[in-house]
């Protein structure tokens, strides 16, 4: 929910922390701080409510002394409000000392209570400030920041990332991680911390990734892990795939803008690789034939915009792979008593690998006996760890909250997975290679609707820019795009939107047609499917009747539509299963041309954080 960047070198560390921040800054921009031990040895914060500007500016104004050890903080608030007292890092210890969290410490009350009655008095209403008060307790006890910040860190029960340093010791700044996360970034005479590798990646792609309930001391020179009893832990060494390029803008108006068009070529990094010849074969999955033929059920777990492409993803793995397919939302999952056991596969699906959601969902998966895997984005995140395997989506960072290419790269991963899973169980059909050749046609197709159908839809967004309420209708695999097609417009535009099933139109939600409402139709091919196609026709024609203003996503050469439509946005023709990837495009460039036209912030929507790291 927070993003965390610490540096410990022979830089200056103020912008090194800045830059970090703004790298990290999808993770929460309610408010931002900085504290950095100077020259002198003395240690200076400062912190401001708002978005990093309002930091920077606040620096650039009046600067802190220039120091080499420093932490960072970009804050989405949980106990208490975003003001400059509530916001990281949170001093101690006569402020010399500073901690900044990422999570929640649940048992937060009773050490709050516990310092209160040694005196203790707190400044603001985090959870966060009662870590460092008791921190400067135990420093004060040891003298000596490793051993005081082990004593806290197994004080604290829940979900933290927690970063430390005292002015007595620069040079010196220790982390801390549970279900939260933590990579360090190894430099030349220099070192990082961060909550993921956008904080350091301009500096270092080599990595270390921190294992759960492990602490790490860093010091120019040196890297040091542990567990929470102080034993050295070996940690997992990594290569970051991309660059700090990947991670700036680049002359696109948003990242949302630079994301949706960098679909093509996050779909083609998803397929590469795992397709030979006319099969899918993916790598990372070798070893595990007896596992995908001895399950008798696949659970998919995620949350948010995941969850949808789980949807997809039910459709393709159990046309292709003939085995039973449920979706749960990670946060009901675990808190029912759901029929899991050994025979049971659970696929989470999660773009930073952090919802705490899903996390927890994994876990609880695991606990049961279940066999997991994850389709993950982030590589060395927690939930690819704790999963018994992988597959990553290589779409490269996505920065803007809400997800575009991350979700074209999920379904595209499941598409392989299902194709990977019926080869091994021998349950594809004979048309399976037609299906392998229409996934790596995705990328050029994606690419087609980008070009030939972003002005257009575009400029329906600009005449909607009024518009209180948008209606979403799909069948088939078209049913979760309009579950998305709504999301999207949600998250960023504030306007009212609705996802259904076309055939569940007629069970309740026709009531809301009234003339002029705007409804999205996502229209099946008819070559896949008369019947299904002409269903939806008839949808169309139900709400047509009463007035509602018709926007079709159909097919080149669907004429059938026509009649009945008051826009029609094409798309190219493929297979059944693939109409996902493509007719979602026109949806997320239609919510974000809708949210530009209204001057909203479509990288960082109100209320939203890009990863939700707290239950
Ligand atoms: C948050 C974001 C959504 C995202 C969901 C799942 O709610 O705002 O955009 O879809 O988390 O995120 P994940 O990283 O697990 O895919």
């Amino acid at each position: 929910m927070c993003g965390i960047v610490g540096y410990v070198g022979p830089r200056p560390s103020q912008d090194i922390l800045l830059a970090g921040l703004a790298r990290l800054e999808y993770r929460g921009y309610d408010s931002a701080g900085i504290a950095v031990i100077d020259e002198q040895g003395d240690l200076g914060m400062r912190k401001k409510a708002g978005k990093l500007a309002m930091l920077r500016d606040s620096l650039a104004e009046h600067p802190l002394a220039a120091g080499t050890t420093g932490i960072g903080h970009t804050r989405w608030a949980t106990h208490g409000g975003p003001t400059d007292v509530n916001a990281h890092p949170h001093l101690a210890d006569d402020d010399k000392l500073a901690v900044i969290h990422n999570g929640i410490i649940e048992n937060f009350n009773v050490l709050r209570d516990e310092l209160i009655s040694e005196g203790v008095t707190f400044r603001s209403e985090t959870d966060t400030e009662v870590a460092a008060a008791l921190l400067g307790r135990e420093y004060r006890a040891s003298g000596d920041l490793a051993s005081a910040f082990r004593a806290v860190v197994n004080r604290l029960e829940g979900a933290f990332t927690l970063l430390a340093m005292h002015e007595d010791q620069p040079g010196v700044v220790v982390g801390a991680r549970r279900n939260s996360p933590l990579v360090i970034g190894l430099g030349e005479g220099e070192n990082f911390l961060g909550s993921d590798v956008a904080a350091f990646v301009e500096h270092t792609r080599k990595a270390l990734a921190i294992g759960q309930d492990q602490m790490v001391t860093i010091t120019p020179s040196s890297v040091e892990v542990t567990d929470f009893d102080g034993n050295p832990v070996e940690a997992q060494p990594f290569d970051v795939s991309w660059d700090a390029a990947a991670a700036e803008k680049g002359g696109w108006p948003s990242f949302m803008a630079k994301e949706v068009a960098e679909q093509p070529d996050a779909v083609a990094n998803t397929i590469r690789g795992r397709v030979q010849g006319d099969q899918v074969v993916i790598p990372e999955l070798d070893g595990l034939d007896e596992l995908f033929i001895g399950i008798d059920r696949v659970i998919i777990t995620a949350c948010g915009t995941a969850s949808y492409a789980a949807l997809v993803g039910k459709y393709a793995i159990e046309q292709w792979a003939r085995v039973p397919v449920d979706v749960e939302l990670a946060h009901e999952f675990r808190y029912r008593d759901p029929v899991i056991g050994d025979k049971t596969l659970v696929i989470s699906i999660s773009q930073s690998g952090e919802t705490m959601d899903t996390l927890m969902a994994v876990k609880y998966a695991r606990e049961r006996g279940a066999r997991t895997l994850s389709v993950c984005n982030t590589q060395g995140a927690t939930i690819p760890r704790e999963s018994d395997a992988v597959v990553y989506t290589h779409a490269g960072p996505e920065v803007a909250v809400a997800s575009t290419k991350a979700f074209s790269a999920q379904i595209t991963a499941l598409l392989l997975l299902g194709l990977h899973m019926g080869r091994v169980r021998g349950s594809l059909s004979d048309s399976a290679a037609s299906d392998v050749a229409e996934l790596q046609a995705l990328p050029e197709k994606i690419a087609q609707v980008l070009a030939e159908e972003q002005e257009h839809v575009a400029q329906l967004a600009g005449w909607m820019a009024d518009t209180r309420s948008v209606l979403f209708l799909g069948r088939h695999v078209g049913y979760p795009i309009a579950l998305e097609g709504a999301l999207k417009l949600k998250e960023i535009s504030y306007i009212h939107a609705e996802g259904f099933a076309a055939g569940e139109l007629k069970h309740g939600p026709i009531a809301l047609i009234e003339p002029g409402q705007p409804v999205f139709v996502i229209v099946p091919s008819p070559r896949h499917s008369a019947l299904v196609h002409s269903k939806v026709v008839s949808n169309i024609q139900e709400i047509r009747a009463r007035g509602a203003r018709v926007i079709v996503i159909a097919e080149e050469g669907d004429a059938a539509v026509l009649p009945f439509a008051d826009e029609v946005i094409r798309i190219p023709l493929t297979g059944a299963m693939f109409e996902p990837v493509l007719a979602v495009v026109p949806l997320q460039i239609f919510a974000m041309a809708l949210a530009t036209a209204k001057g909203l912030d479509v990288d960082q929507p109100r209320n939203l954080a890009k990863s939700v790291t707290v239950e």
